[in-house]
């Protein structure tokens, strides 16, 4: 059983889909592990590193050369693939609904071509079993936290109440929109920063994870939300009503806000727009708006991807793959969710994993030249 780890060559991505502790962890397993010579780099891990945890290094050729699973955070270019073993497991993030080179349903196809079987880790269950499988989880908790830092770089006011000599710094006010993983780790980091905090879902859940971090949920009142968690815990789109009624809360208490972070996402769909530019035409001058959701469509009206851009003086972040920018934690729990994954179906006798149908149709792409997975069929 060869494992490959290959580095990443998608535009921005510092992240790694092995860590040296991993690869010890696959190793005690009983597989072989051959990383591409400066996988790690950008995320400080070193080749040194990998090979005293008990890898081979090389080119990405050798390390491809009869690897049974291939692993990476983004979808590898499939042309880079070529001579790949039949059957062989590609198991990262692949983005099969995403635009543009690193994702899509044509790359999808190519990897049915090649023969692999392309495994979508974003596609895991959301069951309790699969929780430390969750490379969703993992990553947007990174990146709600990174959001806060973000929007604390970017204002030109500090954070936290100060009672100095030369007078009082009032405390900032931050915003959080969309209280899911990130959203929650947002108001978590605010708080931790002195910030007063208020935040909103269309989940009723959340109004009570609102609470518990010692933040204000400001809630629509007069149309229902989603009661509940949601399917999944995923949100769907909602009524013009509601829509219209959340346009209204929001425009009342966004002016108020220094910094606001918006988190919110429908799965499969483009992300909802929450802020007009009319709202932040309302917001005080060196307030600063963190859209979270900018490579799905954005939370945000005038969010660039890949950019910080200023409206009526309102500073609007935008960066691209935020996980990445914290590229070593980012990576270390990107990799044990890998980890944890390929060992939770490892078959001693075999020496191999083997799936079960549960999580195995739920991210299984590909398979025996064709797609498989019900979500791209259907
Ligand atoms: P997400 O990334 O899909 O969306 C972020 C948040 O935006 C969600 O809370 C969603 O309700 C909210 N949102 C969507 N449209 C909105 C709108 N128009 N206005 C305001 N907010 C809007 O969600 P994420 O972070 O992936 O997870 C959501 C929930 O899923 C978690 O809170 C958790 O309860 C559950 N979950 C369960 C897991 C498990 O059991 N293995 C693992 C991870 C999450």
């Amino acid at each position: 059983m060869k494992i490959a780890v290959l580095k990443e060559t998608a535009a921005g991505e510092r992240r790694v889909s092995a860590t040296p502790e991993t690869v010890k962890k696959f190793v005690a397993l009983g597989a072989q592990v051959a990383v591409e010579a400066g996988a790690g780099a950008s995320a400080s891990f070193d080749d040194a590193g990998y090979a005293s945890a008990g890898a081979s290094i090389g080119s990405r050729a050798e390390a491809l050369n009869g690897a049974d699973i291939v692993l990476g955070v983004q979808g590898p270019d499939p042309a880079s693939l070529n001579g790949i073993k039949q059957g062989a497991w590609l198991a990262a993030g692949l983005n099969p609904f995403g635009a543009g080179e690193n994702g899509g349903r044509a790359r999808v196809d190519e990897y049915a071509a090649l023969g692999v079987e392309a495994l979508a880790m974003e596609f895991m269950p959301r069951i309790t079993r699969a929780q430390s499988m969750d490379i969703l989880s993992s990553q947007s908790n990174l990146a709600g936290y990174k959001a806060v830092l973000d929007a604390a770089g970017e204002y030109g006011r500090a954070f936290p109440m100060m009672m100095t000599a030369a007078g009082t710094v009032s405390a900032a006010k931050v915003f959080v929109m969309g209280v899911g993983v990130a959203g929650l780790q947002a108001i978590a980091t605010a708080r931790r920063l002195g910030a007063q905090v208020s935040a909103t879902d269309v989940r009723s859940a959340t109004k009570e994870q609102i609470l518990s971090l010692g933040a204000k949920p400001i809630f629509v009142e007069k149309v229902a939300g989603i009661e509940g968690e949601g399917s999944g815990g995923y949100a769907t789109e909602m009524s013009d009503e509601y829509k219209a009624a959340q346009a209204e809360l929001v425009s009342s208490h966004i002016a108020k806000q220094d910094i606001v972070i918006t988190t919110a996402l429908i799965p499969g769909r483009p992300a909802p727009r929450l802020i007009s530019d009319a709202q932040i035409a309302s917001m005080r001058p060196g307030s600063v708006i963190v859209d979270l959701a900018v490579e799905s469509g954005g939370n945000v009206e005038g969010a660039v991807a890949g950019e910080v851009v200023e409206k009526h003086g309102v500073k609007i972040v935008g960066h691209r793959n935020v996980a990445s920018r914290l590229a070593s934690d980012a990576s270390a729990l990107f990799a044990r969710n890998l980890y944890n994954f390929l060992s939770a179906f490892w078959d001693k006798e075999a020496n191999k994993p083997v799936l079960d149908a549960e999580i195995g149709d739920a991210i299984r792409l590909t398979q025996g030249g064709k797609i498989v997975n019900e979500r791209l069929l259907g």
